[in-house]
């Protein structure tokens, strides 16, 4: 491995791709805030524990993408591969569910699964999510997707396809299980060699392989293994989704890569992403996933929708914003010049604009090609012979000032069309 390159699956954020990355997340927390979720961020790494038990074994993240590593003390410790977990356990180990119920928190966080990298997967990549903890009604599963729908219409994303299913509770899961079971155990032969794992660790995982498919067609429904209670459950949840005029499509093959989800689960799809990459997010109701970990029984729901794939929807879309030049105007001192002054007008200008202070050594042509590369429309020349000059870097036209009137005069060139010379 290259000391010089970014580790396989990582990528850096450079300045060029910043406001896209920024944009992106103020749109998330502002729309999370306007329905009462507040931030909430927890640590990088977590007992072992918490995501074995949590989001399963038998789940490809626990079995083959976690990041695990035994630390100094001898503590098994994995890098978080989602957010879930890390959030119910931070809301219920701090005891929030005692203040109000729901407990509602949104976070933009870090995770790291070890998977095949290409477009839209990585091995370090980013969420922003919400979870609604400590109530259970079909309100909050509804009001969990309609966040991810006001965000996604914020960035003005087009294409996006929500599917939602139930996966009813644990005992309709066995259930389905088992018919599951009775369907695909004649067929094992011909199975692909994940599909045969998943018949032994994880058989609702079979709907998800896009090398079977032909045997997916034929498998038994899930919606037929549930009981009333469940059917109403959900119908509630879709109730309140054409109130809020979220158009969705029911798709019963729908089931999610973690465990812990019971009754409602969704996805957000999107055409532009490439085959198992098409999904931009997804989530849903997790009732038995505080108990798993070791708290008392604790309802919730929840989202978590991947920052890279949004980012590359947007950019297709040309949604995202571009990139930002660094500076409107750069102050440069003239070598042995008067560096106060400098200091003192850069700082005044800062209040309103965009300012880089040049007030190195070098020749005054040099600071105004640089300054130039910047994309910096003015130079505001201080310590010649002559006083304060501003001068339009796209024109090079000239003026002198006094100290009052840079401001103005600085304000009257922004104001001017860039290529337009002063009168
Ligand atoms: P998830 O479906 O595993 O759910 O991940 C959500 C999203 O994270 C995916 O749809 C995808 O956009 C993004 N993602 C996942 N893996 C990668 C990767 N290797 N590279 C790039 N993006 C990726 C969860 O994580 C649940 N915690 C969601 C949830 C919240 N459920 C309830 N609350």
């Amino acid at each position: 491995m290259s000391p010089t390159a970014p580790a396989r699956g990582t990528k850096d954020l450079l300045p060029d791709d910043a406001p896209a990355w920024r944009w992106l997340h103020d749109i998330h927390a502002s729309v999370a805030a306007a329905h009462g979720y507040q931030l909430i961020d927890t640590p990088v790494f977590e007992a072992t524990d918490l995501f074995a038990r949590g989001v399963g074994s038998g789940t490809d993240v626990v079995d083959k993408e976690m990041y695990t590593f035994t630390d100094r003390g001898g503590r098994s410790l994995t890098l978080r591969p989602e957010g879930t977990a890390p959030v119910l356990r931070a809301v219920l180990g701090g005891h929030l569910e005692q203040r109000w119920r729901p407990v509602r928190v949104h976070y933009a966080m870090s995770m790291f699964r070890y998977d095949r990298p290409q477009a839209g997967r990585q091995r370090q990549f980013h969420q922003v999510g919400i979870e609604c903890i400590g109530d259970r009604d079909p309100c909050y599963d509804a009001e969990v997707i309609e966040v991810a729908w006001r965000f996604m219409t914020g960035l003005r994303i087009e294409g996006i396809a929500l599917q939602v299913n139930t996966l009813g509770d644990r005992e309709e899961r066995l259930r389905y299980r088992e018919a599951l079971l009775a369907y695909y155990n004649p067929l094992r032969d011909s199975l692909c060699e994940d599909c045969r794992r998943r018949l032994d660790v994880n058989p609702l995982r079979l709907l998800d392989c896009t090398r079977d498919e032909q045997y997916v067609e034929g498998a038994p429904l899930l919606g037929d293994a549930l009981g009333p209670a469940s059917r109403d459950y959900f119908a509630a949840v879709l109730s309140h989704l054409d109130d809020a005029g979220i158009p969705y499509t029911r798709n019963q093959r729908l089931v999610r890569g973690l465990d812990y989800y019971a009754h409602t689960a969704f996805e957000f799809w999107h055409t532009s992403l490439a085959g198992a990459q098409n999904a931009l997010g997804g989530g849903g109701r997790y009732d038995g996933l505080a108990a798993e970990i070791g708290f008392p029984a604790t309802p919730g729901v929840g989202y978590a929708l991947g920052t890279e794939r949004l980012l590359i929807v947007a950019a297709a879309q040309d949604r995202a914003p571009s990139a930002e030049l660094p500076a409107q105007l750069v102050v440069c001192s003239a070598p042995g010049g008067d560096m106060r002054q400098a200091r003192e007008l850069a700082s005044r200008l800062r209040e309103r604009i965009t300012v880089v202070a040049d007030l190195s050594e070098r020749r005054l042509e040099r600071k105004l090609r640089e300054a130039d590369r910047l994309g910096a429309r003015l130079a505001l020349l201080v310590g010649l012979d002559e006083g304060l000059v501003l001068r339009n870097l796209r024109t090079s036209h000239q003026q002198g000032l006094s100290g009052e009137r840079v401001i103005e005069a600085v304000a009257d060139e922004l104001r001017r069309p860039a290529d337009e010379a002063a009168p």
